[in-house]
């Protein structure tokens, strides 16, 4: 695991893009994982000003999204599709046929899985896997629990999940107790992940995806089997761990 340590949102934001953006230059063709939640956005707004102050071309990538609500239509203010569009997408040459995020008005939604997972495959998989993590250690929404082998399908989102989402809903009864999610197993299979975690709130999560046991109670630990995590959290939330990362080399604190 390669593990950077930065010091604030800023930074993260900005070691972030240079590496999204070698991505792109060097395969222009790539197949990139996208996330959602506040942590990314400002990745993105990166990705938009080198779009448009360095002409960063998006019109040969082609994208999948982790994870979708179950019962929202891609219109929805809350859903993950207008988020994407709005955070970057519109903002970029990329068109619909490029794009694919769950669809959470699939109406037969295992099939709809099975043909995700296909669509990834066509794509010749994922080369880079962008990853923000939940304060209970889920990825995507693989909550806790969830099979570290698992592939895309639907899953109930934990009671802290669907609490915390809550403020975002005028209407009480649209907060979604279901989202469809690649696996962990999905995710595990990018040839690489860049995972980013920001702030106090991620600390402990971050301990145990690092430096604990590598455990579905946990999902992002699964990190540590990947061939190529790459890990840039700022100093906030790498404040729980014991040891220190730098340059690749691990010790311990005190030392
Ligand atoms: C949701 C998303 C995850 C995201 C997480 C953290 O649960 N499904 O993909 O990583 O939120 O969000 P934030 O970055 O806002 O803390």
């Amino acid at each position: 695991m390669l593990v950077e340590v930065v010091d604030n949102y800023e930074t993260l934001s900005d070691r972030a893009a240079e590496v999204v953006i070698q991505q792109i230059r060097e395969k222009p063709d790539s197949t990139l994982g996208f996330a959602t939640g506040g942590t990314p956005k400002g990745l993105y707004n990166r990705l938009i000003e080198a779009h448009e102050e360095s002409g960063l071309d998006f019109s040969k990538l082609t994208t999948f999204n982790l994870d979708e609500y179950v019962g929202l239509p891609p219109e929805h203010e809350q859903s993950y599709a207008r988020y994407m569009w709005s955070n970057l997408f519109n903002n970029v040459n990329v068109t619909e046929s490029q794009v694919h995020i769950p669809h959470g008005m699939a109406e037969d939604v295992d099939s709809h899985c099975q043909w995700y997972e296909r669509r990834i495959e066509e794509a010749g998989g994922i080369d880079l896997q962008i990853l923000g993590i939940g304060a209970n250690g889920h990825i995507a929404f693989n909550e806790p629990g969830s099979s570290l082998g698992s592939r895309t399908r639907i899953k109930t989102l934990a009671s802290k999940t669907v609490k915390d989402n809550a403020r975002y809903f005028e209407d009480q009864d649209m907060v979604p107790e279901y989202a469809i999610t690649m696996g962990v197993g999905t995710i595990m299979e990018a040839d690489e992940v860049l995972l980013l975690a920001s702030g106090e709130r991620k600390a402990e999560a971050m301990k145990k995806t690092l430096e604990g046991h590598i455990t579905a109670m946990t999902p992002a630990s699964m990190v540590q089997m990947h061939r190529f995590a790459h890990i840039v959290i700022d100093e906030e939330a790498a404040s729980e761990l014991d040891y220190q990362h730098h340059h690749g080399i691990v010790e311990p604190k005190d030392e």
